[in-house]
């Protein structure tokens, strides 16, 4: 089997340039807005997801090609989740990705906009691609925008977004345990990130054709791995070097948000992170899929330093 870096890297250049082919251009967008996705599209970013929805149809033995158009709309809804994260009413963040946020390049209102088109975009996509006259595939594509949108709205990543907000305290940052309990803060965690990882996960098993036993397989491991992911945000926020994340590091403590570094310490956080891993390789090996890359993925996700 090829070198997981080599993997990586091989994913990454499938992903990059089926993201460049789906993004709108002009005529049909207008200049303004369709340089501003392209520019947070194509600004670089691990492309986490896409390559989790694609190994997971991998996985189960299924067509990756299948799974390409899902894998780039959690790209795109991904990439809008930052934009509007890095707005000045939410995070209020100058760099990503290692550049300018859109907002201080383009101005606020583009900014918005450019985050709104990615999210209809990603849906629009999803309806189009992988375009078929076959109607199990297009039953297997309605399931997948259903999972997609749930974990994107609401009762997924808005919603984990939201109680980011309420749970922020700037005016307290001695007391970042202030508004929320351990349970609490693995919801929030759970939704704001953990949700898009999940949806990445389960879109690839189902456009991979696989039956429900590895759907929720999969799902209840990257449940695991999407919390590990945010755990260890938190924890490279605290540790990390603004240059190699490409995004602005310590801002959780200046703005005193609820995160497992300062409730857990750094050690506390990195072990429960590797806690979620060894469960999600238990389920894995559980279901049989535990010499798949889904278990190099989310050594990955743990041992990353950007
Ligand atoms: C950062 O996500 C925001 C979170 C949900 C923690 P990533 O660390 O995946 O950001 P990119 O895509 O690599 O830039
Ligand atoms: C963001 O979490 C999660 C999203 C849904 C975008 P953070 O606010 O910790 O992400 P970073 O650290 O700015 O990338
Ligand atoms: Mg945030
Ligand atoms: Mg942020
Ligand atoms: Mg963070």
């Amino acid at each position: 089997m090829e070198d997981f870096h080599d993997y990586l890297e091989a994913r990454r250049a499938e992903i990059e340039a089926a993201l460049v082919a789906a993004l709108p251009a002009p005529p049909e967008c207008p200049a303004s807005v369709a340089s501003a996705m392209r520019y947070s599209v194509t600004a670089g970013g691990k492309r986490l997801r896409p390559i989790l929805c694609l190994a997971s149809a991998e996985a189960v033995g299924g067509d990756r090609t299948l799974a390409m158009p899902a894998a780039c709309a959690l790209e795109f809804i991904h990439t809008y989740s930052l934009i509007h994260d890095d707005l000045p009413a939410m995070d209020n963040d100058t760099m990503r990705r290692g550049r300018p946020t859109l907002h201080v390049v383009a101005g606020e209102g583009i900014a918005i906009l450019a985050g709104d088109g990615l999210l209809t975009e990603a849906f629009a996509l999803m309806a189009r691609e992988p375009a078929t006259a076959d109607l199990v595939l297009a039953a297997r594509k309605l399931r997948v925008i259903g999972v997609v949108a749930a974990a994107a709205g609401a009762t997924g990543m808005v919603g984990g977004q939201a109680l980011d907000l309420s749970a922020s305290r700037p005016d307290r940052t001695d007391r970042p345990a202030l508004l929320l309990a351990g349970e609490d803060l693995r919801m929030m965690h759970a939704r704001k990130t953990g949700a898009l990882i999940r949806a990445a996960a389960v879109a690839g098993v189902i456009m991979g054709g696989a039956d429900d036993r590895f759907v929720q397989s999969i799902d209840a491991a990257a449940a695991e791995l999407g919390l590990a992911f945010q755990i260890i945000d938190d924890v490279l926020d605290v540790e990390g070097v603004s240059a190699s994340l490409g995004k602005t590091a310590g801002k959780d403590a200046a703005a005193g948000k609820a995160t497992y570094a300062a409730l857990y310490g750094i050690d506390g956080a990195r072990r429960m992170a590797t806690a979620c891993l060894d469960r999600a390789d238990g389920i894995l090996r559980e279901a049989g899929l535990g010499g798949t890359r889904l278990s190099e993925i989310g050594r990955w996700i743990v041992n990353r330093s950007h």
